[in-house]
């Protein structure tokens, strides 16, 4: 279509600059101004913002990020006012932005007219919030209009919670980074779908379903409504990732390897869905070691460590909620307190910490999924499928 990005072609090679919000705050709002992209902090992650209300500017954010137009973006107000210009406003939602605004929850309603077709994807809903980032509420109160930002970070990549992360995914694509420190939250915002007083949870976050239970009845996802970041793989590392317990992984790559003498990742891995329950977590989903273990090995296996030799044939990663991690080749704990806040926090910079280690493979421990751990196994789900 004429007048679309053409989001194939590479963008064009800029200097990337990161300044603290002191110099970054008043240059920030000056390229939004200009209709230029420009990566913010957020409580949540960072995220690439453009003037919202200008498709030119916005069609920067999919040409930069290697977004399909298809992926509708989040347009974050500078104050609740906004709210009724660019969304039609029920009871319901209305009472969810007074009570979690200015914070990590994102309404999906009816759009008005004044918000590009491009910030929408065509769809008749747009999705709002106001980010409690100090720094994007300057930004945001600078600048004095709706400001769309999606994650910093290539389009199905690990989204960024520090300005280093954003260098990593969009260096040289974009102008400037504010850089306001690590994100808080460390997930994206919680997704929210209201419809006739009823709440659909299209992505979970730190905003709880049990918090949101309190303001209408929560539902699952709607027929006929894309989820956000509506693949099935998403937030994904290149490393291949299963959700599984450490110690059987372990026990099943030695077993493996034993009885076959292959060398690498065993091939039930590489497609990246295991199964088999463990601590009562969905028999389809976790991994718990034993599924797909070649026929039993006629002589005992012998208790050596393969995952710790000096020559491991199979170099294994552990994102990690309670193990150790022993004889894995690079560890990463989620919360040595087993805290799910600081477990959200760790997951998307461990991650791409396990990415960067060379790794055959990355086993990531299941969290319990209540509160927040609902976000979090949502995300190891999406970096686990390919
Ligand atoms: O925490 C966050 O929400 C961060 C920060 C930067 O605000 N933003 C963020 O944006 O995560 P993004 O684009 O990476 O994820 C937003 C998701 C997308 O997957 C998109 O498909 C979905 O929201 N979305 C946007 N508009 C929608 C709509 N009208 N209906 C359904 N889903 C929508
Ligand atoms: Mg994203």
């Amino acid at each position: 279509m004429a007048g679309q990005p053409d989001c194939k072609r590479e963008p064009k090679r800029l200097v990337t600059q990161v300044v603290g919000p002191a110099e970054g705050i008043s240059a920030a709002a000056a390229l939004l101004a200009a209709g230029e992209v420009v990566a913010l902090p957020t409580e949540t992650v960072y995220g690439l913002g453009a003037a919202a209300l200008e498709a030119s500017a916005c069609a920067k954010i999919f040409e930069a990020k290697d977004r399909p137009l298809s992926d509708p973006l989040i347009v974050h107000l500078p104050s609740r006012d906004w709210l009724d210009q660019v969304a039609e406003v029920c009871e319901t939602a209305s009472r969810l932005a007074e009570h979690f605004w200015p914070g990590p929850l994102t309404l999906v309603l009816p759009r008005r007219s004044l918000v590009p077709d491009l910030v929408t994807a065509g769809e008749e809903t747009v999705a709002v919030r106001m980010s409690s980032h100090p720094i994007f509420q300057a930004v945001l109160q600078a600048y004095g209009k709706p400001v769309a930002a999606p994650s910093a970070n290539r389009f199905g990549r690990i989204s960024p919670t520090s300005a280093e992360d954003v260098v990593a995914e969009l260096g040289g694509r974009i102008p400037l980074v504010l850089d306001g420190g690590p994100c808080a939250h460390g997930v994206e915002s919680t997704i929210v779908l209201v419809r006739e007083g009823e709440l659909h949870i299209l992505r979970h976050g730190p905003v709880t379903a049990e918090e949101l239970a309190r303001f209408g009845t929560v539902r699952g996802r709607v027929a006929g409504i894309s989820a956000p970041g509506g693949l099935a793989s998403h937030y994904a590392p290149r490393t291949p990732l299963v959700i599984g317990e450490a110690h059987a992984a372990a026990e099943h790559l030695r077993k493996w390897h034993h009885a076959t003498g292959g060398t690498g990742v065993p091939p039930v891995l590489v497609g990246g869905r295991c199964s088999v329950s463990a601590h009562g977590f969905p028999r389809s989903e976790i991994w718990d070691g034993t599924a797909a273990i070649p026929p039993a090995s006629p002589t005992p296996v012998p208790p050596v460590d393969l995952l710790a030799g000096d020559r491991p044939s199979v170099r294994v990663g552990l994102l990690s909620w309670r193990s150790a991690g022993k004889g894995f080749q690079h560890v990463e704990f989620l919360s040595k307190t087993q805290d799910l806040r600081e477990a959200a926090a760790n997951l998307y910079g461990a991650m791409r910490r396990l990415d960067a280690a060379g790794l055959d493979l990355i086993i990531a421990e299941p969290v319990p999924e209540t509160g927040l751990g609902a976000a979090i196994m949502e995300r190891l789900r999406k970096a686990a499928a390919r």
